[in-house]
């Protein structure tokens, strides 16, 4: 089944045809320079930049699968969670297209699309751990099958990528912060600032990220009342925050594994593209002899071919959405 997979849940319009798990092609705009000179995405600009290349985005997929419209078997749009200026802009033109040509629809959840997407290029053995780590998620699945996810932990306040993101600005590297971070922590010493472990109230398994935000925001304000707020801080404290937000992520991953008995661990989402963070999953699965799945840095963030991949496993079972389809802000799964 040929699926043209349509995302533009945030800051990034994507456009992606598959056929089963094979990609055929995967297009994405990012418009990270609209929403930099902001330090964070404005929902108003991100709509109206989806409407300028949400066409052309299409196109291009289109034409380096090979394919035309009249081929496509199914249309997977993202309907939520996400701004709903800019899912809107995604679901409206999936309607347009679906109506004109008379091809099925379906709205996909953009978390179950970063979960599911270690699936593109791997076959993970059932039930395997999921964690979904994004800049507006971050959350623990316990996947016992397609479409059957037990969401078992996630954040209470910050998601890991909104902490990498705002860590970033208040040291003045600039947008998006992951990335930067990541880059600048490669000559910085990742042992010279500790962050204690966050305090959380119930979920054993749930995460928080507002405290080592507070405690970088600390940390600057008494550097530069002792006047040692250098270039040299700067990327040590870039350095030591992305050694612990990873160590609490990886934490947490450790004590879902052994106590539900999963059998591999995949992560996923824009902060599973962290280095760090990939290679510490790596050798903690390792260690704990399990196998382990991590998305391609493409199919990590945001991208469309997650979006047909599960568009296309929930058409394959009939699955079909009316032209009343809308967008949501909020939507989990496994609950
Ligand atoms: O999944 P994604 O592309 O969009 C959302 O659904 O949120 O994730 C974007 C988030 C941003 O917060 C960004 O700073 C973070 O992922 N990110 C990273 C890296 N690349 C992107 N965080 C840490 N290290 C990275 N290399
Ligand atoms: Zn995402």
């Amino acid at each position: 089944m040929k699926v043209l997979g349509i995302e533009t849940s945030c800051d990034e319009t994507a456009a992606a045809v598959l056929d089963g798990s094979r990609v055929l092609s995967s297009k994405v705009a990012s418009q990270d320079e609209v929403h930099a000179p902001f330090g964070g995405v404005v929902p108003e600009l991100a709509s109206r930049r989806h409407m300028e290349v949400i066409v052309p985005i299409i196109e291009s997929a289109l034409e380096e699968s090979k394919m035309k419209l009249d081929d496509i078997d199914g249309i997977a749009v993202t309907r939520a969670p996400g701004l709903v200026g800019s899912l809107l802009v995604g679901i409206s033109t999936a309607k347009g297209i679906a109506m004109s040509r008379d091809i099925p629809l379906v709205g996909i959840n953009h978390l179950e699309g970063h979960l599911m997407a270690v699936n593109i290029e791997n076959k993970p053995v059932h039930p395997w751990l999921g964690m979904v780590v994004s800049g507006g998620h971050t959350s623990i699945y316990l996947v016992k099958g397609f479409g059957d996810y037990e969401l078992i932990g996630s954040t209470q306040d910050d998601a890991a990528g909104e902490a990498f993101d705002k860590v970033a600005k208040l040291l003045g590297l600039g947008y998006p912060g992951g990335p930067v971070i990541e880059r600048v922590s490669a000559s910085g010493d990742a042992d010279r600032f500790e962050f204690t472990r966050p305090r959380i109230k119930d979920g054993k398994y749930d995460f928080s990220f507002s405290g080592i935000k507070t405690s970088c925001l600390l940390k600057v304000r008494d550097a530069r009342s002792k006047g040692i707020y250098d270039d040299k801080f700067i990327v040590d404290l870039a350095a030591s925050f992305q050694k612990a937000a990873v160590g609490f992520l990886v934490e947490k991953i450790e004590q879902a594994v052994i106590d539900f008995g999963a059998k591999g661990v995949a992560i996923s989402g824009g902060v599973a593209a962290n280095k760090m963070l990939r290679n510490s999953v790596i050798s903690k699965s390792r260690e704990l002899g399990v196998e382990c799945y991590i998305p391609s840095f493409r199919f990590c963030t945001d991208n469309a071919a997650m979006i047909a991949y599960v568009g296309g496993r929930y058409l394959e079972t009939g699955r079909r959405d009316e032209l009343t389809l809308n967008a949501k802000a909020n939507e989990e799964i496994g609950l």
